[in-house]
């Protein structure tokens, strides 16, 4: 098929990438020439596990041409995916202006029957509608054309492998005729297909991530209670997810969750039932909680030490989470700057995510070539993201690097009885500190 897509962000790059590798022949639309520039010699703008090597496999096979001009992206396109970016407006609510000024030039551009609009953006429920109208008032003759929600559901870190091995491709399409074929373009993937109305597909969106957000809020509460009360967060979470009705996953304990999609989404979804006049106050607790959780380590550290004033510590790990160079709200961005505000000289390490921190941090905090460095001579560490090499750490070597070792684990990475052996005093979340 002839496939379209609009926005080389991470959900369009992705999602073309593994089309293209199945077969289809798509075409990436970006406004941003640098950006079209380097896709199409290659290079991923973004980290992530896979997609360079598929990338350059689809150039290599011709199956895939990236551009920034409508006109040759549109105009033979049997389905245009949209896939441009809904961000954050200041009150939380969504910022549909990507979305709409997209949907006007593609209706400019429309230059044949039965083309499938397929909207993959994360937009609020009934947005769809609003896109039909922008389409229809940019037609240019009597084009007729089909509506479709698609969510994705892809983790940044493991995009790939969720497009291939996912849970669930949702369409909710205005036409039988829409449905069926949006269904034959993903069936290579072998994942099972659910169809909705498009109005159930928007929401199944919005509920998923919002479910899960608060399944991470809820632990971390428990967890919170577990580390004044006595327990172990991970066996309770183990105890708890062997019931099947509430599973053994997103049940980690740790500092809260990031990136572009949970706080977003969930902001999104308390402003829209708002709209309603709906007060959605199980989300709004959830997003409270999670913004006391992301700094909840600085607590313990206060209170393990009087004050931070005039210490030394280092933080490892900026990306919200592992696998990826992605620093939107992430946790670690909190814990620096409540601990350069209290005073505290800041030395962090990434294994890929300097760069992004660093226009965000500037030179408020120093960098770290290796992740020693951000260890070397600390009164404290912490450990902000799982990366795989902090893990494989040990804790007596930390030890032998730091002043006065004092842990403060947001991940959970180390176990108690290795904490134990050695001289660190060790703060994790949901367990009984060792010190
Ligand atoms: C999330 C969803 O998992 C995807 O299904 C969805 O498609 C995507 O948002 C999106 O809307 O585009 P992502 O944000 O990439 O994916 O990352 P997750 O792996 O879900 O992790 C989100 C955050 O939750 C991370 O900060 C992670 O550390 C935290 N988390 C996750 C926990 O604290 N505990 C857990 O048990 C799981």
């Amino acid at each position: 098929m002839n496939i379209t897509i609009i926005g080389a962000g991470y959900v369009g790059l992705v999602t073309g990438v593994c089309l293209a590798s199945v077969n289809h022949d798509v075409i990436v639309l970006d406004i941003h020439e640098k950006k079209v520039d380097l896709l199409k010699q290659g290079i991923s703008p973004i980290y992530e596990p896979g997609l360079e090597p598929l990338l350059k496999q689809q150039l290599q096979d011709h199956k895939m041409t990236f551009t920034t001009d409508y006109h040759e992206a549109c105009n033979q396109a049997e389905i245009i995916i949209l896939a441009v970016g809904t961000p954050s407006k200041q009150d939380g609510s969504s910022d549909l202006s990507f979305i709409k000024s997209a949907a006007e030039e593609i209706g400019a551009q429309l230059m044949k029957n039965g083309t499938i609009i397929v909207t993959k953006s994360t937009v609020p429920v009934g947005t769809n509608k609003k896109i039909k109208g922008w389409i229809q008032n940019r037609l240019s003759g009597p084009y007729h054309f089909s509506l479709a929600s698609n969510p994705e559901f892809l983790r940044e870190g493991s995009a790939i492998h969720d497009t291939f091995d996912g849970d669930r491709i949702v369409i909710g399409a205005d036409s039988q005729a829409a449905a069926a074929k949006l269904e034959e373009m993903h069936r290579p993937f072998n994942v099972p297909v659910l169809h909705t109305s498009i109005e159930s597909a928007e929401m199944i969106k919005y509920a998923s991530n919002a479910f899960l957000a608060t399944k991470i809020s809820f632990i971390n509460e428990i967890a919170n209670i577990c580390e004044k009360l006595g327990g172990n967060i991970e066996d309770v979470a183990h105890g708890m997810g062997m019931d099947s009705r509430i599973g053994p996953h997103f049940l980690q304990a740790g500092i809260g969750y990031g990136g572009s999609c949970f706080p977003k989404d969930t902001n999104a979804l308390v402003q829209l039932a708002g709209d309603i006049d709906h007060k959605f106050e199980l989300l709004e607790s959830v997003i409270k909680v999670n913004a006391k959780q992301q700094v909840s380590l600085v607590n313990k550290a206060r209170e393990h030490f009087g004050s931070l004033s005039g210490k030394k510590a280092g933080v490892l790990g900026l990306s919200f989470k592992p696998n990826t160079d992605d620093i939107r709200e992430a946790a670690s961005i909190e814990i620096v700057k409540q601990l350069l505000a209290e005073g505290v000289a800041v030395t962090v390490y990434d294994p890929v995510a300097i760069d992004n921190a660093r226009s965000v941090l500037g030179e408020s905090v120093s960098y770290g070539e290796h992740l020693f460095d951000s260890i070397e001579d600390q009164d404290m560490l912490f450990i902000a993201t799982e990366w795989e090499e902090f893990k494989v750490l040990r804790l007596k070597t930390i030890a032998k690097l730091m002043k006065n070792p004092a842990v403060f684990d947001g991940r959970n990475c180390f176990s108690l009885e290795e904490a134990k052996e050695t001289t660190v005093d060790y703060y994790s979340v949901g367990r009984p500190a060792v010190i």
